[in-house]
């Protein structure tokens, strides 16, 4: 394996780096002349066989909003490795359509190769028809080529997801969601001018201020916007900041937009691109995952071990498999997470053995789906009112505006939809008693709605248990100030100079299912979304489109929106039902399809987000969310995948047990026992490897793979078969890992590579000038330091990667008693929570910067912890 055949090199990166660095931090730029450089970039590669065979702490099955955090966050301690499998390709060939924030509606990458491009099976309620189901495919997942925006629901439907988890080991209130969509958030507010302009309000303390996601607005806003808050106001609504824990009101939804440069903030522009290079990081493109591998065996606790998984880039093509040493996670989405869970046996058991499947764990893997669906109305506009449809019909003001774009990053091509509202049951109703009255229905009919849905969908027992809780919780929500729809204005017409208006519904009581129906991992499961499979939403929806056409009658957006022209005023009643049924399609929200529920609710995750029944097997992504939300998706997702990183950093994560004694603490073993990516050693994966590198292969089913893994779990003759082939194995390959080392192995185990100003610090030397290991986060070194060992070790970052720093573990849960730690009564054993960096030991206490402090009158056994990953 050749260092240099990694895609992406560092010399990129450097503009930026230098660039974000400030006057006191300039001073330590990247050491452009390290030797080893070439060794330390960044691994963002599509050739497989580099990680083939191979092992690594944690890995990561799809690289897009959840899968680039996740890859991020665990590989900020350098000492674990870290592989994230993406099934689509970087995106370096489609740049444009993923930074320019217009393209993503006008030359959208849903239907290129960018998009899975699914269909939903036909929707017996919404038409008769399938509707297209797009999903993002390449690094930064959906998040690269949707619509931008960046919301989050109200505190009331986070903590619903908490009370549908009660005792749990894990809390998921609004709270914590809330903490960790701030932490992946940084908000620039509008200038003033375009603040009173458009009557937006803005509560930057709702915001995050340092996460990697850029969210902001657009530089450019259609005039015809600023009339949407005042009209809402119209109908007695406030403007409100939908960051603030409600969301009934009107706003300017803020995107996920790089106010800089005007450009998209993905997963990958704002969780992997301003990294410095990490050694312990691969990410691979263009393989998607077609199982997860077990190797029979189980924990002390009966729960399956994962071992590894397997992948291939297209149907017949080579299976290569690496092995897990810690964890599989699995952050497809949606869809792809409970595909690859059933293509490995874990799921409904009826489905599984109907395809000849060896069922593992029998869980409702694809149940409580639950989406958004949404349909458009549109009103034609007065002449001369400029709108998206002057730039989409004419091509000379698309080059002019692409060149203004391409100057100075204003303009017209900067612009994405973002003037929203969310009304309540009973604002869409027009009073209060009527929604109360409609709840009082919803009530009494509880029982019959949830056995109508459960025989519609068969759904297992307790999915059905967990139906009802959900339901218990809706119908409350409709005499409360939860929003039932969204309504966007929409600056792009279906055909003319018009203005549209999108009403989505938010909290669907239909529920769906996703179920593979081949062994066939390139063959997409079956989507059933069943829109308006129950009566209340086609209702609910209804009163929606009635409170769309108030809105765009009410002043003074009025004089923009003269003539309804689709469906036309005059469609009402059933036939406006089945106008909504016919053109509606998904809003793109997917979720619950790995619910984290308890057990005998449906849960498929634990609020660890662990698969029941498995001791190291994680779904990280949307499809974990239990309940839907009166918001967009992607903030959400942001917020599952940050907390879920920090859970199992926590569980990783071990404190030195350090007596209060002034001798060497006996220590820890925590970086001499962690694991450099060596080869693959677990039999389950071997043995997956070498069937996928013969042809055979494609006509290898994955549950004939999966009974690979269970023969060697169970039956001692392929056991022994299995070993003496690995040994075989084994030998073949230590003769290549000589020269193989490379990006991994190579890293300079001592004091880093450049001591002086201008480098990063590699590894930690064991003295106090040795500086921090780099990949975790880079210090400008040990100056700052307060004396040892009675202070902290108070250090400066030095570039962007400050802000990926870990979150305050310890402070919310603390492992164990820290009493032999810390300064002024600190009992924070480690931090890294906060952007700014030398304020350690002041009047705040410990609240800043990176603490690591050693034990009162104790030696340093913080510096062990710092050892650079030691080659196997
Ligand atoms: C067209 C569109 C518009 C949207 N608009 C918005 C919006 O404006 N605002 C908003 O908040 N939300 C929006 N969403 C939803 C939002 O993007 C998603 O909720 C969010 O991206 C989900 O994050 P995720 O990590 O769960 O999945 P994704 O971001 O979809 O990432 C999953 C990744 O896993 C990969 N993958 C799947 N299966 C495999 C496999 N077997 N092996 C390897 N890799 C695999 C996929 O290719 C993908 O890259 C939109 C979605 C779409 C599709
Ligand atoms: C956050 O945004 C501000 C203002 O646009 C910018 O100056 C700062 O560098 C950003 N911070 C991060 C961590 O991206
Ligand atoms: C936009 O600016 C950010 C830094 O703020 C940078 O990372 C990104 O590469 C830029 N994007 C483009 C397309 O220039
Ligand atoms: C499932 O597969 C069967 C057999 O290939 C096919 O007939 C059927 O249409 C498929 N169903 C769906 C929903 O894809
Ligand atoms: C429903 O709408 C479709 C398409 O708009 C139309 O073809 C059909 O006749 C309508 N059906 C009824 C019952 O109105
Ligand atoms: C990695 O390092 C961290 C912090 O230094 C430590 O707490 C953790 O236990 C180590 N992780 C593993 C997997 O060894
Ligand atoms: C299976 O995995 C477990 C846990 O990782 C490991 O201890 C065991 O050695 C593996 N067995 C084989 C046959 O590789
Ligand atoms: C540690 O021991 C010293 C001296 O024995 C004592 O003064 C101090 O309070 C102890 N600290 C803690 C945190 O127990």
């Amino acid at each position: 394996m050749s260092p240099l055949s990694f895609t992406l090199s560092l010399l990129p990166l450097l503009p930026l780096a230098l660039g974000a660095l400030d006057a006191q931090t300039v001073k330590h730029p990247h050491n452009i002349k390290n030797p080893h450089r070439s060794q330390l970039k960044r691994a963002i590669t599509n050739d497989a066989s580099q990680v083939d065979g191979k092992s690594f702490d944690f890995i990561i099955a799809g690289g897009g909003v959840a899968g680039l955090t996740l890859a991020s966050r665990l590989s900020e301690w350098n000492n674990v490795t870290v592989l994230c499998v993406e099934a689509g390709g970087d995106g370096t060939d489609v740049e444009d359509k993923i930074d320019i924030p217009g393209y993503s509606y006008l030359n959208s990458l849903t239907g290129s190769a960018y998009d899975w491009a699914y269909n939903t099976v036909a929707q017996v309620d919404s038409g008769g028809g399938t509707k297209y189901w797009p999903r993002g495919k390449g690094l930064g997942g959906s998040g690269a080529i949707n619509g931008m925006f960046w919301g989050r629901p109200a505190e009331d439907e986070f903590d619903a997801w908490a009370t549908l988890n009660p005792n749990a080991d894990e809390t998921w209130n609004w709270e914590e969601l809330n903490k960790y969509i701030k932490k992946s958030e940084n908000f620039t507010a509008p200038d003033a001018d375009t603040q009173s302009k458009f009557s937006m309000v803005i509560d930057e303390s709702a915001h995050g201020s340092d996460g990697p996601i850029q969210v902001g607005f657009t530089s450019y806003i259609f005039d015809a916007c600023a009339a949407w808050i005042p009209a809402w106001k119209t109908l007695g609504f406030s403007g409100i900041d939908l960051a603030g824990g409600s969301t009934r009101g009107a706003m300017f939804s803020t995107s996920t937009i790089n106010t800089h440069n005007q450009t998209r903030s993905d997963s990958k522009a704002g969780y992997i691109d301003p990294l410095p290079p990490r050694s312990n990081l691969v990410i691979l493109t263009g393989q998607q995952v077609t199982a997860v591998l077990f190797n029979g065996s189980s924990d002390a606790s009966g729960n399956i071990i994962a071992s590894g998984v397997s992948f291939q880039s297209a149907q017949g093509a080579q299976s290569y498999s690496v092995q897990a040493n810690k964890e599989v996670i699995l952050a497809g989405g949606a869809v792809g997470s409970p595909q690859i869970l059933q293509l490995s046996g874990i799921g409904p058991k009826e489905t599984l053995s109907d395809l000849g499947i060896t069922n593992r764990l029998d869980l409702p893997v694809g149940y409580n789906l639950q989406d958004h669906v949404s349909y458009s109305m549109y009103w034609s506009t007065p002449q001369g009112t400029f709108t998206w449809n002057n730039l989409s019909t004419s091509a000379d003001l698309k080059a002019s505006a692409l060149q203004e774009y391409e100057t100075s990053r204003t303009g017209l091509w900067t612009y994405v939809n973002e003037a929203v509202g969310y009304p309540s049951m009973a604002d869409v109703m027009d009073s209060d008693t009527e929604a109360a009255n409609y709840a009082t229905t919803i009530a009494s009919d509880l029982d019959s709605t949830v056995s109508d849905v459960t025989s519609w969908l068969s759904l297992p027992s307790n999915v059905a248990k967990g139906l009802r809780a959900q339901y218990e919780i809706q119908q409350k929500w409709m005499t409360s100030n939860i929003g039932q729809l969204e309504i966007i204005l929409t600056m792009l017409g279906k055909g003319g100079n018009e203005m549209g208006i999108q009403v989505a519904l938010q909290h669907p009581w239909s529920r769906g299912k996703i179920l593979i129906n081949s062994t066939d991992p390139f063959t997409q499961p079956a989507i059933n979304p069943d829109y308006f499979g129950v009566g209340y939403d086609i209702d609910i929806i209804g009163y929606g489109s009635a409170f769309a056409r108030r809105l765009a009658a009410a002043s003074p957006l009025s004089d923009y929106m003269i003539t309804e022209v689709y469906p036309g005023a005059s469609v009402t009643g059933d036939a406006l039902n089945n106008y909504t049924k016919t053109n509606c399609g998904t809003e793109y929200h997917p979720m619950g399809t790995c619910s984290m529920l308890p057990k005998d609710s449906g849960g498929v995750v634990d609020t660890t987000l662990t698969v029941y029944g498995t001791a190291n097997l994680r779904v990280i992504d949307t499809s974990v969310a239990p309940l839907h939300l009166s918001a967009h998706t992607m903030a959400p997702t942001y917020g599952i995948a940050e907390k879920g990183a920090d859970i199992i950093k926590k569980k990783y994560w071990k404190v030195v047990e350090t007596a209060n004694t002034t001798t060497t603490a006996s220590g820890s073993d925590d970086s001499a026992s962690t694991a450099a990516p060596g080869q693959a050693t677990d039999t389950s994966v071997t043995e997956a490897n070498k069937n996928g590198s013969s042809s055979e292969s494609s006509s290898l089913s994955s549950g004939a793979k999966i009974g690979i893994g269970i023969g060697v779990g169970i039956g001692a003759a392929v056991g022994l078969a299995a070993l003496i082939f690995f040994f075989f194995l084994r030998k073949k390959k230590t003769g290549a890992a000589s020269t193989e080392k490379g990006w991994y192995d190579q890293r300079n185990p001592a004091a880093g590579w450049d001591n002086g100003d201008g480098a990063y610090k590699e590894a930690y030397n064991g003295s106090a000038a040795g500086g921090q290991a780099y990949p975790m986060a880079a210090f400008a070194g040990p100056g700052e330091s307060s004396g040892r060992p009675d202070a902290p070790f108070a250090h400066s970052r030095t570039h962007s990667v400050d802000t990926m720093a870990t979150a305050d573990l310890a402070s919310r849960a603390p492992m164990r008693s820290q009493s032999g730690y810390g300064l002024s009564g600190s009992s924070t054993p480690y931090r890294d929570d906060h952007s700014d960096d030398g304020h350690g030991i002041g009047a705040g206490g410990m609240e800043h910067g990176h603490q690591y402090p050693a034990p009162t009158g104790g030696t340093w056994p913080g510096e062990q912890r710092y050892q650079p990953v030691q080659p196997r």
